[in-house]
């Protein structure tokens, strides 16, 4: 099973749009999938209407006294579950930190595992924060993929990620930006994406077009290639999926 993240430090950027398009496209070609809907707010779930069954402590889940197992839903896709956010996980921080006071380092990760006997792909919709749950998420996930609006705020984030996973001698390779909501009509998104800075080395080459159909998900509860299949923004959905498949080894062409 390979493991990938939809991570930024910002909200709205296109975390969750992503990491539910991209399921859709990985579960349309027949790869068993999970997305795990890990930011509390619960966009993810929501766009696929599902809620958590029977709320488990988080404790009871971290420490595997409550099978994770449990949480699993299906959505109206095949090949396509998930793990509809709990707002009780909001708390899953000091729960996290007890466990590497306890020598477990990292809880995540051995949470995902077990997945790896019924799913060929786990995705994580991440909450927009550094915290220890992201930590954990940064060490267990293959690749990550950084949504960033072209700005140079966003660029900061960017950089302040990539930074952390130096410091912390993490795998800075398996951090991969990609541009969304791009916006031709503004002279510094067309800059951004003629002269991408040297730190996006590792980056995705697609970018997503900002694209108001992309709203109807809400409205639909759908992921955007399950009622589209010719606009802009699907195609480059397409081209996404196809870029991130070659950073996994499972997957690659
Ligand atoms: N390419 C796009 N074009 C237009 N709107 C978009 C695009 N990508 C995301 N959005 C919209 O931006 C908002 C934030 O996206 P979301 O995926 O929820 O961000 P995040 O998970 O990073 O907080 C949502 O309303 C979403 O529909
Ligand atoms: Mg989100």
């Amino acid at each position: 099973m390979e493991t990938i993240a939809f991570f930024n430090l910002k909200g709205g950027v296109g975390k969750t749009t992503s990491a539910v398009n991209i399921a859709w496209q990985a579960a349309n070609e027949g790869i068993p999938t999970l997305l795990w809907d890990l930011d509390p707010q619960g966009a993810s779930s929501w766009l696929f209407n599902r809620t958590v069954k029977s709320s488990a402590k988080p404790k009871k889940l971290v420490t595997g006294k409550s099978p994770i197992g449990d949480l699993v839903r299906n959505t109206d896709f095949e090949n396509l579950d998930i793990i509809p956010a709990d707002f009780s996980f909001r708390h899953i921080d000091q729960i996290l930190l007890e466990q590497v006071e306890r020598g477990k380092h990292n809880s995540i990760a051995k949470l995902v595992e077990p997945f790896s006997e019924n799913y060929a792909l786990m995705i994580l919709d991440c909450p927009p924060s550094f915290s220890m749950l992201t930590e954990q998420i940064f060490a267990t996930a293959d690749s990550l993929f950084i949504p960033l609006i072209p700005s140079h705020l966003s660029l900061r984030t960017f950089e302040q990620t990539y930074e952390f996973f130096k410091e912390h001698k993490l795998k800075a390779k398996r951090l991969h930006g990609f541009f969304n909501m791009v916006d031709k009509r503004r002279s510094l998104h067309r800059v951004m994406l003629a002269h991408p800075p040297k730190i996006l080395k590792n980056g995705l080459k697609t970018a997503i077009p900002y694209a108001a159909i992309v709203e109807k998900m809400g409205d639909l509860r759908q992921p955007l290639p399950a009622f589209d299949k010719t606009s802009r923004v699907s195609k480059a959905y397409d081209n996404l999926w196809y870029e991130i498949k070659q950073t996994l080894s499972e997957f690659k062409d």
